[in-house]
């Protein structure tokens, strides 16, 4: 529990006054009781009266101990979630010995057990639940690891770096007791220690680097897992292949190892030669995970070992610096999954997330800047922001340098900083002087939290278009006034057949068009699109020859996250939607046509007989795209486009275009949208055209088929439920019968559990049935209960807490807690239910959590943060729900949590 709520500053940061060499650790693991020694030879630097502070949380000491000497009790102090040792000779060696108890640690931070298996999880603060230790990341020190347990039951113990062999490990074992020891050459900060003990299977591979080093790859699980863990093997390989060419980043070790465990509060983690994952980004087969699911994996594994470089060997210097390596690390990981897949299906899928998630929080209670200024608990800054919105201010880098000066920087960087830890600054400095480019303003995306706005009005005067575009930043906590942004502008110009005219392509299709603006005026890769640098206010944008048919395509591939507030006639958005050249710009453009559709029937009668203009053009490009679609070719592409274009925007993105609008009538008005378009269009024959006849393959132009049909079925069993019920299940349940992969057998299960017209008995047997069927697969158990989780229908909750004593539901498990509780938040329809009662569930369960998983806790707590975006009165009852669990015994995660989302004006 919180000792004090002082937060941590940026403006505080002071060096640690002593280096630490090498770390020696010695764990031994006994049923009930760990011991850990930790022998640290540790050189003063600078100020030679400081003393050596330790940090230290629920450890009970056993032994302290300077160059063997024990200590006096006048010579330290335990204070707190400290140890401090005043009189520390400028060279010694330090010793610490410790006791923990790994199988009462329900934090799952720390040494802990998941299932029969020991394992760490270090970052941000969980080393010192470990032992004694300046455990920050600006200290790096040689790890030596060894560690020792019961023979028989912990056969696999892994730590990071090589293994030493047994012959030069000194250590005598004791009978049935094992022991091994681990060196890592390379120096790395406590929170990218791992250790792993316990009956593991293991899958083995190996990866021969560029430079011809042969590596042992090695993916570890429980035994009943292990047969699902090839997709990530090949994944790694993948990665580690595409890290040397893109980068130029050779990896290092004789040893990759990969652990897959099942109770994980986060995704994966990236320790040093010794990833620990979520078995839900690890195990993949055709009847355990879905196509999302399988794409999560590849991005997944190749985002810890991409942290190999962006974290381990170039790490952080303090945890304000986390976007150094998260969003960096994204950027690359997004760029490998775009190599690998379809580059622009990739960002559609980023920026839907990015504009419905990460825009609420940055404009809500809990923003904050890509670099934070200030913190009172660090987990609560694995946030959308420092992740996917770091991640955009680096892709926005890469624009503006180009793609080869941009690598050049890279590799400034990490030759620079290479064994060292690095600050926000290194990297843009690094930027700089390899590009000759100075981007003082381009910093303030690091500084300033909040999401610009730019606005567009257009005049035309003969055939000079001119666009004025304006920048402005609303206010967030702590920052009220906010200076312009280097926002990079990617636009272009086409003609009513969706020809270019800008550029080299605007020249060889004839066009005349000039572009004159005050701000310089670039031709990056693609040539018919323009990039332009609004720094300013205002910027105008004079395109002379346009012809009068000629539309703005602006904000091609979102070439920076910001809100677009440009109006135009439906028919210029549909024509966008349907004839860019740029395929984000279509998506972009097919969105905001169904968003003035949806924003245009908020508060007229349901059953006004009238389309407006708007709702008229969505269904002409709905039909317009189903036509495109029966002659797309499979290429993983073109299908998967039209499937992101044919799904209506989440309700959530609505809310942020117009805030204080009812959520239950966004949520009216989109079923009747939804309804109206599945009358529109023949959505069963696009079903049948899209089957796909082969054995199931995880490929993307299967993937892009199975969306397209998935979407066509869905709008289809809208007009059947309604018009005809017993085709419906029928159809429905067909499809689970004969589906040989999870991505069909759950897309017809929440068909089925979505059915109006269906008997609840009857969806209560086929769910009994799945869940028999699968009942042994944990992770589609888990898909299972989000199925259920995410019921539009009304009596959601009441099913959802029934749910919650099903045997299968564990809520020591996060992956339980996020599939059931997280995944119902997201209900639009039941969580927002007018009674309140969704946010009167969820305040009693994250005080119920908290007690045990503060970090899971304070996730589901953040659920109400965007309080101030929904009407006054749903708004005043979220609120309520806040103060109830802030008069709870709270952890300092969900403390910070609810008391910025209460102070919140
Ligand atoms: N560094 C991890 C990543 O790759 C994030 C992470 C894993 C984490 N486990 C954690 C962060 C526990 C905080 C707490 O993104
Ligand atoms: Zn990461």
């Amino acid at each position: 529990m919180p000792e004090s709520l002082e937060p941590v500053r940026l403006a505080d940061y002071r060096p640690f006054p002593f280096q630490v060499h090498e770390t020696k650790l010695d764990f031994d693991i006994r049923n009930g009781e760990t011991t850990v020694r930790c022998e640290m030879s540790v050189e003063r630097q600078g100020d030679a009266s400081a003393p050596l502070v330790l940090n230290g949380v629920d450890l009970r000491l056993m032994a302290l101990t300077v160059d063997e000497r024990p200590l006096g009790g006048n010579e330290y102090v335990v204070e707190g979630e400290t140890l401090t040792i005043f009189d520390v000779p400028d060279s010694c060696l330090v010793q610490v010995v410790t006791r923990i108890q790994p199988e009462s640690n329900t934090a799952l931070e720390g040494l802990y057990k998941s299932g029969s298996m020991y394992c760490t999880q270090c970052e941000a603060e969980g080393f010192r639940k470990i032992t004694y230790y300046p455990d920050r990341p600006d200290v790096l020190s040689r790890f030596t690891t060894t560690i020792s347990a019961d023979e028989q039951r912990f056969p696999v113990l892994l730590s990071n770096g090589n293994l030493v062999p047994p012959a030069d490990s000194s250590a005598a074992t004791a009978a049935g007791r094992r022991t091994v020891t681990w060196r890592d050459p390379f120096p790395k900060p406590s929170y990218l220690f791992a250790l792993v003990a316990g009956d593991l299977a293991l899958l083995e591979d190996e990866f021969v680097t560029c430079s011809g080093r042969r590596v042992a790859l090695r993916i570890y699980s429980e035994p009943h897992n292990i047969g699902q863990c090839d997709y990530a093997m090949d994944a790694l390989k993948r990665a580690m292949r595409w890290d040397e060419q893109r980068f130029g980043r050779e990896y290092d070790l004789d040893i990759f190892m990969i652990v897959a465990v099942e109770s994980f509060n986060m995704g994966a983690m990236e320790n040093k030669g010794l990833n620990v994952f979520n078995t839900s980004y690890i195990l993949a087969t055709p009847d355990t995970a879905t196509d999302a699911a399988y794409q999560r994996v590849e991005g997944v594994v190749a985002h810890e070992y991409f942290h190999n470089w962006s974290g381990n060997r170039v790490t952080c210097r303090d945890w304000f610096q986390l976007s150094l390596k998260e969003g960096f690390t994204v950027y690359r990981d997004a760029e490998f999954s775009s190599d690998m897949n379809s580059r622009t299906i990739k960002r559609v899928e980023d920026v839907e997330f990015l504009r419905s998630v990460q825009f609420a929080e940055d404009g809500g209670p809990l923003a904050h800047s890509v670099r934070p200024q200030s913190y009172m608990e660090i987990n609560n800054f694995y946030t959308t922001t420092v992740y996917e919105k770091g991640a955009e201010v680096v892709r926005m880098m890469a624009t503006i340098l180009g793609r080869e000066r941009f690598r050049a920087g890279s590799d400034a960087y990490f030759a620079r900083h290479d064994g060292r830890a690095a600050t926000v600054e290194d990297f843009l400095d690094a930027m700089e002087s390899s590009s000759g480019l100075s981007l003082p303003q381009f910093r303030r995306w690091y500084e300033q939290a909040g999401t610009p706005l730019v606005t567009v009005s257009q005049v035309r005067r003969g055939d000079e278009l001119t666009l004025t575009v304006e920048q402005s930043c609303p206010p967030t906590p702590g920052q009220p006034n906010k200076a312009p942004f280097h926002i990079p502008l990617a636009f272009g110009l086409i003609d009513a057949a969706g020809a270019e005219l800008l550029g080299e392509s605007g020249r060889k299709n004839g066009s005349t068009a000039t572009v004159a603006t005050d701000a310089k005026v670039e031709n990056p890769e693609s040539d018919g699109t323009l990039v332009t640098h609004l720094t300013a206010p205002r910027t105008a944008i004079a395109l002379t020859g346009a012809p009068d048919d000629a539309a703005v395509s602006f904000l091609r591939g979102f070439s920076a996250p910001v809100r677009v507030r440009y109006p135009r006639p439906p028919a210029v958005l549909r024509r966008l939607a349907e004839r860019d050249t740029d395929g984000f710009a279509r998506w972009d453009a097919g969105q905001n046509l169904i968003a003035e559709s949806l924003l245009a029937a908020l508060g007229t009668s349901p059953d006004a007989a009238e389309d407006s203009d708007a709702t008229r053009e969505v269904i002409a490009l709905f039909r317009e795209l189903c036509q495109m679609a029966a002659d797309a070719p499979d290429d993983g592409e073109a299908k998967a486009l039209l499937a992101a274009m044919v799904t209506l925007p989440r309700e959530t993105w609505l809310l942020d275009l117009l805030p204080g609008t009812d959520i239950l009538e966004i949520a009216r008005v989109w079923d009747a949208l939804a309804d109206r378009l599945a009358g529109a269009v023949d959505w069963l024959a696009l079903a049948s055209a899209n089957r796909t006849s082969h054995p199931y393959r995880p490929d993307s132009a299967d993937i892009a088929r199975r969306q397209l049909r998935h979407r066509a079925l869905w709008y289809a069993l809208r007009r059947l439920d309604a018009d005809d019920p017993q085709r419906a299940a029928a159809l429905l349940a067909d499809e689970l019968a004969n589906a040989d992969n999870l991505t069909d057998r759950l897309a017809a299960l929440q068909g089925i559990i979505g059915l109006q017209s269906l008997p609840e008995a009857d969806k209560a047997a086929h769910l009994e049935a799945f869940y028999r069927r699968w009942s042994s697969q944990a992770l589609v158990v888990d898909a299972w209960f989000a199925a259920q989780a995410r019921n539009p229908l009304p009596g959601t909750l009441d099913r959802v807490t029934a749910l919650q004593k099903h045997k299968a539901f564990d809520g020591a498990n996060p992956n339980k807690v996020r599939a059931l509780l997280l995944t119902f938040t997201t209900n639009v329809r039941n969580f927002h239910a007018a009674d309140g009662g969704g946010y009167r569930w969820a305040a009693d369960q994250i005080l119920a959590i908290d007690q045990y998983n503060p970090q899971v806790a304070s996730r589901l707590a953040k659920a109400f943060a965007d309080w101030q975006r929904f009407d006054a009165a749903r708004g005043a009852r979220i609120r309520a729900a806040l103060e109830t669990v802030a008069a709870g015994r709270l952890s300092n995660d969900v403390r910070e949590v609810v008391d910025k989302s209460l102070n919140a004006s």
